[in-house]
């Protein structure tokens, strides 16, 4: 159903939320447990649309998936009955190829949706179907979906043109039952390529090196079903953090890891925030105070991630000083921008560059959720906004923020979810 979000500005947060189990981890290991024999459980699975529609993918497939309240979702293959991911899901889900690589390794052919442009750019995936030809595939593109056999992948030495994060989960999946050592250089360094490997090491895999970005496959004859608890959300925690940030307020976010969110939090101490960590806890305090302007450049992980580019967008539109973004792994990540001047921003893109100077105060406007972080950087704009913001579109937020009304409500936001 479309719903939209109406946000009362001006409240100062206050409290304490629970961050969920990440996305970005839990996507590619559905996806991975396509590789076991027998069945697996994952546990600290984040209630997404993302997530409902990996469940979907592998349900057409045949395989059985089972979801219990507790935030875990078990997978059994031994069912699967065609390895095809089909347009109309792929089409929604860009993360749907991470099904290619596993499908292919293990049942010798997959057919997976190419999946097209999206809102923040062209977003290829050569590179994944140029590590799986390197590994012996046969590709072809035909009517739109990528075709791919091999009776075994073999494994080989994969040099990534470009960081890639789903590209390098895709081929190292592909690798972890491949005959022989396959070593990927340039790799992603994402702690979600961490946890991705980590859960294949479980399952019998041999990976070394997952978080540097040389990493060793040496490939098995099996894998089998294990249980598995996915990490907490580093993009879910730095959003929270400014979302208090931004309304001078401060928050204690619970069921994290401080350590995956270095630059995140560097420049929210920039920003003028007293942010204090412990194990799996961040507590920043504003004290009322308005941001000052941080400087953002994107890059891969352990850099500025680009998935919290447009939230910190919105905190420096009402920063004192001016600012520059520079988007770095996306060609056209600043669909936000439009809709924040809208609420009274001052801000100037050119290229994959962004000048935003700061201005006292925005605007309650009728807005469009364009993208998933996009439209968390609204919802950001709608909590210090003077009047009413209504955020439209909002499924793209419900893609990958679990509940985020009632965790922004506990925190104080006058928020609430309404039928468009
Ligand atoms: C993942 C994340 C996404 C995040 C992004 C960058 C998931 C499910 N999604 O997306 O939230 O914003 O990393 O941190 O984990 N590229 C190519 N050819 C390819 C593959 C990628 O040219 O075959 C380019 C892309 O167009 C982009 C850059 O590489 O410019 C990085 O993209 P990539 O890391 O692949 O992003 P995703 O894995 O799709």
């Amino acid at each position: 159903m479309l719903n939209k979000l109406l946000i009362q500005g001006g409240t100062r947060l206050d409290g304490e939320i629970r961050i969920s189990g990440a996305k970005n981890a839990v996507l590619p290991i559905l996806a991975g447990t396509l590789l076991a024999d027998g069945p697996t459980v994952i546990e600290n699975v984040p209630h997404l649309h993302d997530v409902t529609t990996t469940v979907e993918l592998l349900g057409c497939m045949g395989v059985q998936v089972v979801i219990d309240e507790k935030l875990s979702i078990e997978v059994d293959t031994s069912t699967i009955e065609n390895h095809v991911a089909p347009y109309h899901l792929v089409k929604t889900m860009r993360s749907s190829i991470l099904v290619l690589g596993p499908l292919l390794t293990r049942f010798g052919e997959a057919e997976v949706s190419l999946p097209g442009g999206c809102a923040i750019g062209s977003r290829p995936v050569n590179l994944h179907i140029k590590g799986l030809q390197d590994m012996g595939a046969e590709i072809e593109v035909v009517n739109g979906y990528i075709h791919a056999r091999a009776d075994r992948l073999k494994g080989a030495r994969l040099v990534m043109d470009i960081v890639t994060v789903t590209g390098t989960e895709n081929l190292m999946m592909a690798a972890a039952l491949a005959d022989g050592v396959t070593i990927i250089e340039n790799a992603a360094r994402e702690p979600e390529v961490v946890d991705l490997a980590n859960y294949l090491n479980t399952m019998g895999a041999k990976i070394e090196g997952a978080g540097t970005d040389t990493i060793t496959i040496e490939g098995v004859e099996k894998l089998t079903g294990t249980r598995y608890r996915v990490l907490p959300d580093r993009i879910e925690t730095g959003t929270y953090l400014v979302a208090a940030a931004i309304s001078g307020g401060r928050i204690k976010v619970k069921d994290t890891d401080p350590t995956l969110l270095d630059a995140v939090i560097d420049k929210l101490r920039e920003a003028g925030a007293e942010v204090t960590c412990g194990d799996d806890w961040i507590e920043l305090d504003m004290h009322g105070k308005r941001p000052k302007a941080v400087n953002i450049r994107t890059a891969p992980f352990p850099a500025f991630p680009t998935d919290m580019q447009a939230q910190f967008a919105a905190l420096n539109t009402i920063a004192e000083g001016t600012s520059t973004i520079v988007e770095t792994v996306f060609e056209n990540r600043f669909m936000h921008v439009q809709e924040l001047q809208r609420m009274g921003a001052d801000i100037e893109v050119e290229g994959n560059t962004a000048i935003v100077r700061g201005v006292e105060g925005l605007t309650a406007a009728p807005v469009m959720a364009t993208d998933l972080r996009a439209s968390a950087s609204l919802i950001m704009a709608g909590l210090v906004a003077t009047g009413e913001t209504e955020v439209q579109r909002i499924y793209h937020i419900d893609r990958g923020y679990e509940i985020i009304e009632e965790k922004l409500a506990q925190l104080g936001a006058n928020i609430r979810r309404i039928p468009a």
